[in-house]
């Protein structure tokens, strides 16, 4: 087994034609934005808040101080456009995305800079590579959809896993947590996201079966053996994007989706002054050609915290790179995955590769 893990985070990035080191927040009052905004902050990067309720970005900027506000609504592109206005990226926390992707990567289009988000959605993360890589392309802008625990992290692990194998049989992704306290967020987007699933079987995506197959799966310790069951998620659609094999599948524990399914189960609450739960979570991924198998596995704490050190690596990595591709990227088809994943401090994500 080797660590990639263990360096601290980096900061510096060059200052770009746009206000450097500046970046918009959309959706900028919501839980998870509140950790992507305290991490730009720690990595000397200056937060624009912005999103539809006045009253939720005037709480954030006085949770961290001196920060511009403006309020921007999707169904108004004038807003938008003075949401972004010399900004360098925008980072769209505000879902359901199926309601907010297109509007916003619009306006940073037309901006002229880079996008990214967190959708764990599958049919808006589609949607972005199927209607916006050529007009990505045109605007010279890096849009990276997915950017987040859901989606960008088993990108990146597939992607470190895959090592120089340019195929592989079989990616599987399983995720286990202890528990899952849901954000508002994430209960409207399961409500909304009434898309059928896909999975990638047989070299193409095609529907998940009904019911969800089950089986189950040894996780390294502390979870080990569990039940699980198959949950697909934006990572189908970008690993699938750039990564070559046959079969690409996605599980998850049930205990919490058992809490997902309780009305009664909360939102998440601050275990310690960083505000993080003490949910912990782990991802696996095994990539398989033959008879070889290789694995990466992170663990840490918090599933919408740990969003926000990948979110603002990737937004860190763009800004500061001399050249990039220009379009619709899945993570691991942007960054050096190892790399990137190396660069996140331990107290983030830990990651072993076997
Ligand atoms: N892929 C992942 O691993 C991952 C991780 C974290 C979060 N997420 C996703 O990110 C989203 C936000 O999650 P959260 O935990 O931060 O939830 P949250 O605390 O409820 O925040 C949601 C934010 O989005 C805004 N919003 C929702 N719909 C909007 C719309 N149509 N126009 C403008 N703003 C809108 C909300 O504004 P209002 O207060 O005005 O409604 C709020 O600021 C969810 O879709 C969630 O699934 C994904």
């Amino acid at each position: 087994m080797t660590s990639i893990s263990g360096k601290p985070a980096t900061a510096g990035t060059r200052p770009t034609a746009k206000q450097p080191r500046t970046v918009a927040v959309f959706g900028a009052g919501g839980h998870t934005a509140q950790f992507v905004v305290a991490h730009l902050l720690k990595r000397g990067w200056t937060p624009i808040l912005s999103g539809r309720d006045a009253t939720a970005l005037r709480a954030c900027r006085d949770k961290y101080g001196e920060l511009e506000t403006r309020v921007a609504s999707v169904e108004d592109p004038v807003s938008l456009d003075r949401a972004l206005a010399g900004a360098t990226a925008v980072i769209n926390c505000a879902g359901p995305f199926l309601d907010t992707t297109a509007p916003v990567i619009e306006a940073a289009l037309r901006a002229g800079i880079h996008y990214f988000d967190l959708a764990a959605e599958q049919a808006p993360v589609l949607a972005t590579f199927e209607h916006f890589s050529e007009p990505a392309r045109a605007a010279g802008v890096v849009v990276v959809p997915a950017m987040a625990f859901y989606g960008g992290l088993a990108d990146l692990l597939a992607t470190a896993a895959m090592g120089d194998w340019i195929r592989a049989d079989e990616i599987q992704v399983a995720i286990a947590l202890d528990s899952w306290q849901p954000t508002r967020g994430t209960r409207v987007t399961g409500q909304r996201n009434t898309s059928q699933r896909v999975v990638y079987a047989n070299h193409r995506l095609v529907p998940l079966a009904d019911p969800p197959p089950t089986r189950t799966w040894s996780f390294p310790a502390p979870f080990g053996t569990q039940d699980v069951v198959a949950l697909p998620l934006s990572e189908i659609i970008t690993i699938s994007r750039h990564l070559r094999a046959a079969e690409i599948h996605s599980y998850m524990n049930l205990a919490p989706l058992e809490d997902l399914r309780d009305p009664a189960v909360g939102p998440p609450t601050a275990a310690d002054e960083s505000g993080r739960s003490a949910q912990v979570f782990m991802a696996d991924v095994i990539v398989r050609k033959g008879g070889e198998e290789r694995r990466a596995v992170a663990r840490g704490r918090d599933i919408y915290a740990v969003t926000a050190p990948l979110v603002v690596e990737a937004v860190a990595r763009i800004a500061g790179a001399p050249t990039y591709a220009a379009g619709v990227m899945a993570p691991g088809e942007l960054f050096d995955a190892r790399d990137f994943l190396a660069a996140l401090s331990p107290d983030d994500l830990v990651v072993d590769m076997f």
